[in-house]
């Protein structure tokens, strides 16, 4: 337990792998696997990496630190932490940024829990198949508005049950436990398809960059993806930050999340491409004739199933395994978004965790029945403006209040808690005027061009 700007003892991770373990857990997800993949196979494979590789550490890690920071700093849920480094006049205006954060968290909880309720049923479909339910099975991967709606509430409720059990017993617990798995899973199903022909190919658009490719929208593309994947400007890192031990190495802490959370991605690279090229040496259609991804944003749901079939027995158990790995992967992102309003909830209003837990979980249920209800129009409507505007701009806006507003003095103390060296390394040089200065800079150009 620790005690909060407020005064309150309060919840932390029980050690540091534990929490690094769950700060890379919420940042690896269905980004990674997924989102990274889909845009690097439709942006020029090996430039789009490069590209992104760039924004992950150019712009987003200095961005991890900064989140992490305040929320260490104030110990405290979002809404105070985000009052507590503003001056006194203008703590009103601190917490009303984070109340922005807290939407934009729910928001992408809501389509989130969608999206991996659908890979749920993806996971259990060939369960169903084994044991004779071929009709459920088939209902399962088919769109439908109530097939989405069991998905999703099944999903949630497992969101939900993680995290009303508390950090320590539910999320770290958790995080420690499926993040292993999830990278275990992947290096066999690497290993597998590395033996199948068309591989090469995939592995070689992968890693080949093809600079032709570049242009202002790749670049966007690779900064909202860096964005989303490093769970910025959603209060996430903000409230993880909050439950860390006070002799955490800050920058160091960030540096292994971002390097955790990239490797994955380049691991999903690794599988997914060649794999494309797997399946379509077994006849499967992934490029039309212009050369463009088909459906991109069905690649998971649509060619890798195709691909496991044509993988004969074996397909069945390499399916499941991906899609449960995929379950994990977004299990783990979940809960961190869900802590994001529950542990504000729980702590100004005095809510017992599993009230808010269910309460708040609830709310954003209702949410997601409005999307699929809505699916056409609303659910990419909440999407672009939850990752590609609400986040970028929340967490350039965290930045400038680490860089400009934060006394320097504060902040230093701040970081040299875990690392009392702090003051005389290149780290401490570097990071303060690039978050004031080059951070946003660098955001206002992408938008701009
Ligand atoms: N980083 C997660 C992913 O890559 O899937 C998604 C995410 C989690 C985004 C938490 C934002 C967030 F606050």
């Amino acid at each position: 337990m620790a005690t909060s700007v407020a005064g309150e003892s309060r919840a932390q991770f029980s050690s540091k792998i534990g929490f690094i373990l769950a700060a890379a857990g919420s940042a690896v997800g269905l980004g990674n696997i997924w989102g990274f993949p889909t845009q690097a196979a439709s942006n020029g494979g090996g430039a789009f990496l490069l590209i992104y590789l760039f924004m992950v550490f150019l712009l987003g890690y200095p961005l991890l630190v900064a989140e992490l920071a305040i929320g260490r700093y104030s110990q405290a849920n979002p809404i105070k932490s985000s009052g507590a480094i503003m001056p006194k006049g203008l703590a009103g205006s601190g917490r009303a940024l984070a109340v922005v954060g807290l939407i934009t968290a729910s928001c992408i909880l809501s389509f989130y829990a969608i999206l991996a309720g659908w890979l749920l049923g993806f996971f259990i479909s060939p369960l169903l198949e084994i044991v004779g339910f071929t009709e459920a099975a088939t209902w399962l991967e088919t769109f439908s508005t109530g097939r989405n709606l069991l998905l999703m509430g099944l999903f949630m409720a497992a969101t939900i049950y993680i995290v009303k059990s508390g950090v320590a017993e539910g999320i770290e617990r958790w995080s420690t436990r499926l993040m292993p798995v999830l990278v275990v899973l992947f290096l066999v199903l690497i290993a597998y398809i590395m033996t199948q022909s068309g591989a090469m190919a995939g592995l070689k658009m992968f890693l080949v960059p093809d600079f032709s490719q570049v242009d202002s929208g790749m670049i966007h593309s690779a900064m909202g993806q860096a964005f989303f994947s490093l769970s910025l400007g959603a209060c996430t890192m903000m409230v993880y930050g909050s439950y860390l031990r006070k002799d955490a190495d800050l920058p160091k802490t960030a540096g292994q999340v971002a390097l955790i959370d990239t490797g994955i991605a380049f691991i999903a690279g690794l599988l997914i491409m060649p794999a494309m090229f797997v399946a379509q040496n077994n006849g499967v259609k992934i490029f039309d004739e212009a050369g463009n991804l088909e459906s991109s944003g069905d690649l998971v749901f649509e060619v890798l199933p195709a691909m496991f079939e044509t993988m004969g027995g074996a397909g069945l158990l390499v399916s499941i395994i991906f899609f449960a790995l995929m379950v994990i992967a977004a299990l783990t992102s979940s809960i961190s978004l869900l802590e994001v309003p529950v542990s504000t909830a729980s702590e100004e209003l005095n809510l017992p965790r599993s009230t808010s837990s269910w309460l708040i979980g609830g709310v954003i249920s209702v949410l997601s029945v409005a999307i699929i209800f809505n699916f056409g129009w609303l659910f990419d409507a909440v999407i672009v403006a939850s990752t590609e505007y609400a986040q970028p701009i929340l967490g350039v806006v965290f930045a400038l209040l680490v860089g400009w507003v934060w006394k320097r003095d504060g902040l230093l103390s701040e970081l040299r808690q875990g690392a009392p060296e702090m003051e005389t390394s290149l780290f401490w040089k570097i990071w303060p005027w690039y978050v004031r200065v080059v951070c946003p800079a660098m955001l206002l150009f992408v938008f701009l061009s």
